[in-house]
This record gives structure tokens, C-alpha cells and sequence, in this order.
């Protein structure tokens, strides 16, 4: 698959330029294809009981694999949940605390990636928030704050408004050192760059996949490291979190209320009931990027960020974006002085970004070309020297 294969998949590119994956993706046509016809399959089947599923099932749980594919992981330690926000207090709710314990988590993080863990408060756990510098966080500012009662190091691999980058080998090595888990908030990475779970000692890993995997809403995934998976359990339970015998035995005998044993394996995290349309159109998009490789969609990316970051300087602009050596990955932020003027502007031209603490946000894709890049440019230098830039 090359580039043109890839645009002419997705007919939301007709006409547009749409610079912002951070916010959402558009859906690639066989996912738009897909998910129609499962669901008129799946009305067929309610009126008529006489239509097979059975393959789009098995498209559906394909996305369990692609996932894992994506992050290094195996499948059986992936589990599917609604989104990043769920997986999040999940797993914030399901860590072992003792008086004295603390989280870690930081300034750049997204609103999910805070309050899952601000909620702990409540059971009288410290929520240890570590402040950026100039949109960056310091590996010193995990090594101050993370100590032998840190449960929990909470971070996004790539910040959801500058692209700050995380060094995850880095800050787990640390946590790992003093007992903590690494739990990553995946929605802004996973789909754009190689993850490594592995390599970067992930424990817990959340995402959703309307972002960068160019999926539908409802379709999340959540990593638990193999070791971990029998060790902990869910905060909350659904009928996949009990031993199937019980489950059993509560349809076709009765329920017994006085005993309670845990499924084996990832699926006792599976704690609601799948969006199975949803996963069909995830298993679609994720198949694409997979195809194109995602090693080339982490390298294209790479360099189509270096060819704004570098057209964006030319124009004197300022970025709030560190742009250090490996400092950040697919999300440029630069201010401006009026963003909804700029907003306006850009839309009158059909280019999509996104306004996001004073100033743009622009997140481009694999697919995504220096041609349009220039176009964006040339449109916002035309807006240089008014009262928006
Ligand atoms: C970094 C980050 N985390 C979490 C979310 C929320 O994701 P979800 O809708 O999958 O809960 C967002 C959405 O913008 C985000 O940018």
C-alpha cells in the first residue's frame, strides 16, 4: 500500500485538508463499509433468526490482535473496554494502596489521565501532580516525586496538546525500581508510532480508537502486563469477571450468592458488554495502518512534523511544542493571538487543526502530504501581521 492507496480509502480527504488526528480521525471506507453491513446483518438477524454472524464475530475479536500487534503485546493481554477514560479508572481503582500510598501523574496529561487518578483522594491516597517547564516534563520531576510509596506512575506517551514525548523506558525503569506500576494513556500514540510494551516496561496500558487508528468511538483496548492479569482484579464485575461454572450455574440452575470466584485470564476485565459493530470498524482501520506498516506511518509522520515545524518557524511563529531531539511526536502546537479567528480562517480554506491552550493544534497522519503542509502554510502566512497571528 502506498500513500495514494491509502488517501483514496478515505473519502473525508476530498476537498479537505484534516490536520487533526488528536482530535479525530476519519474512518476509512471498508470501516464505514463494514460496520453498515454487520448492522443490517445484525437487524436481518433479530427480524428473521436466520442470518449468520459468525464471521463479523470473528472480525471483531481480529481486533484484539491487531491491537496487540501495534503495542508488541500478545492478544491475550488485551481486553476490551468502551474507552482510554474507562480503562483509566479501571485500572486507577483496581491497584493495591495502603495508608501512606501515593500516584504520580502531570501537568500535561489529559483531563482523564488526572481526575481517574484525583478520585483516589477520596480513599486518602496522594496524588503527586508533577509541573511541566516549558511543555516539557523532567525525568528529575519523576525521580523527586516518585518514592517506595508510589503505586502508580500515570502518563500519556504523547502529550494530547504539545506532542510532549515521554521516555516510558526511562520513567518505568525509575518506577519499577521503587515498586510502582507504569500506567500509559495510549489515545494519543498508539496508531501513530511503534509501541513497545516490552521494551518500555508497560504495565497497563489504555485507548481508545477514533484518534490515531482511525476508528470508530466505543471501541477501546486495554493492555494488563500477562504477570499482572491473574494477579489483580477488576474494581467492578460482569458476568465475563466470574468463573464461567458459575455463570452456568446462575442461568440454568440458580445463582449461588455465597461464593464468588474470578475468570481466568484477561477476560475478567471485560466488564461490559462490546460494541461489536464498533470493534468491526476498529478491526477495518487498524487493518489499514498495519498494512501500510507501522514502522513507515511512525517514520512518515516524523517528517512531515519536521517539514511544519520547520515552515512554522520560517514564519516567526512560536511553539509551544518542545522540539528537542526525540522530544515529541505527531502533535505541533504553535500560539497565535486570536485562535478563533485563526479557526475561522483556516476553515474558510477547508483545513481542519484544532484550538488548544491558546494556541493551534496541528496533528497530521501518515497520509498527509508536504504538498498540503504548504498549503496550510502559505494560507497562514497570509494571516501574518493581522491581529490573529
Ligand atoms: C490523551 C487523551 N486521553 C484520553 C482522552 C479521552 O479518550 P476516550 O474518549 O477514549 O476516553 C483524550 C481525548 O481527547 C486524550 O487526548
Amino acid at each position: 500500500m502506498d500513500i495514494k492507496d491509502a488517501r483514496n480509502s478515505i473519502p473525508a480527504l476530498n476537498g479537505r485538508i484534516l490536520l487533526n488526528h488528536a482530535a479525530v480521525s476519519p474512518l476509512p471506507i471498508k470501516a464505514a463499509e463494514s460496520m453498515k453491513n454487520f448492522l443490517n446483518d445484525k437487524v436481518r438477524a433479530r427480524l428473521t433468526y436466520n442470518v449468520n454472524l459468525e464471521h463479523w464475530m470473528e472480525k471483531a475479536r481480529d481486533s484484539k490482535r491487531f491491537f496487540s500487534r501495534l503495542i508488541g503485546a500478545t492478544e491475550d493481554e488485551i481486553a476490551l473496554i468502551p474507552n482510554t477514560t474507562f480503562g483509566l479508572n479501571l485500572i486507577a481503582h483496581m491497584l493495591p494502596y495502603k495508608p501512606g500510598s501515593n500516584v504520580v501523574t502531570n501537568t500535561l496529561e489529559y483531563t482523564s489521565n488526572v481526575i481517574a487518578w484525583l478520585k483516589l483522594r477520596e480513599l486518602g491516597v496522594e496524588v503527586r501532580i508533577i509541573r511541566d517547564v516549558n511543555g516539557r516534563i523532567s525525568l528529575e520531576g519523576f525521580e523527586k516525586n516518585v518514592d517506595e510509596r508510589t503505586v502508580a506512575v500515570a502518563v500519556g506517551q504523547v502529550g494530547w496538546f504539545n506532542g510532549f514525548r515521554h521516555n516510558l523506558k526511562a520513567i518505568s525503569e525509575f518506577a519499577h525500581d521503587r515498586g510502582a506500576f507504569l500506567v500509559v494513556d495510549g489515545i494519543q500514540a498508539v496508531g501513530n508510532m511503534k509501541i513497545d510494551v516490552v521494551r518500555d516496561g508497560i504495565d497497563f496500558l489504555a485507548c481508545g480508537s477514533y484518534k490515531w487508528l482511525m476508528g470508530p468511538q466505543n471501541a477501546g483496548f486495554l493492555y494488563i502486563k500477562k504477570d499482572l492479569i491473574d494477579e489483580l482484579n477488576p474494581p467492578f464485575l460482569g458476568e465475563n469477571s466470574i468463573d464461567p461454572g458459575m455463570v452456568e450455574r446462575s442461568i440454568y440452575e440458580r445463582f449461588d450468592p455465597f461464593d464468588l470466584k474470578y475468570s481466568k485470564g484477561i477476560g475478567k476485565y471485560e466488564v461490559v458488554h462490546i460494541d461489536d459493530v464498533a470493534y468491526v470498524g476498529a478491526s477495518e482501520s487498524m487493518h489499514l495502518i498495519l498494512d501500510f506498516g507501522i514502522e513507515r506511518v511512525e517514520e512518515r509522520i516524523k517528517r512531515i512534523d519536521e517539514y511544519l515545524v520547520e515552515g512554522l518557524l520560517e514564519r516567526g511563529l512560536e511553539l509551544q511544542t518542545p522540539i528537542g531531539e526525540g522530544e515529541y511526536h505527531a502533535i505541533i502546537n504553535f500560539k497565535v493571538k486570536d485562535a478563533d479567528k485563526v479557526m475561522e480562517f483556516l476553515s474558510r480554506s477547508n483545513i481542519v487543526v484544532s484550538k488548544r491552550v491558546g494556541g493551534i493544534r496541528v496533528s497530521p497522519h501518515f497520509y498527509n502530504t508536504e504538498e498540503e503542509i504548504d498549503i496550510f502554510l502559505n494560507i497562514l502566512e497570509k494571516a501574518s501581521g493581522t491581529e490573529m497571528l
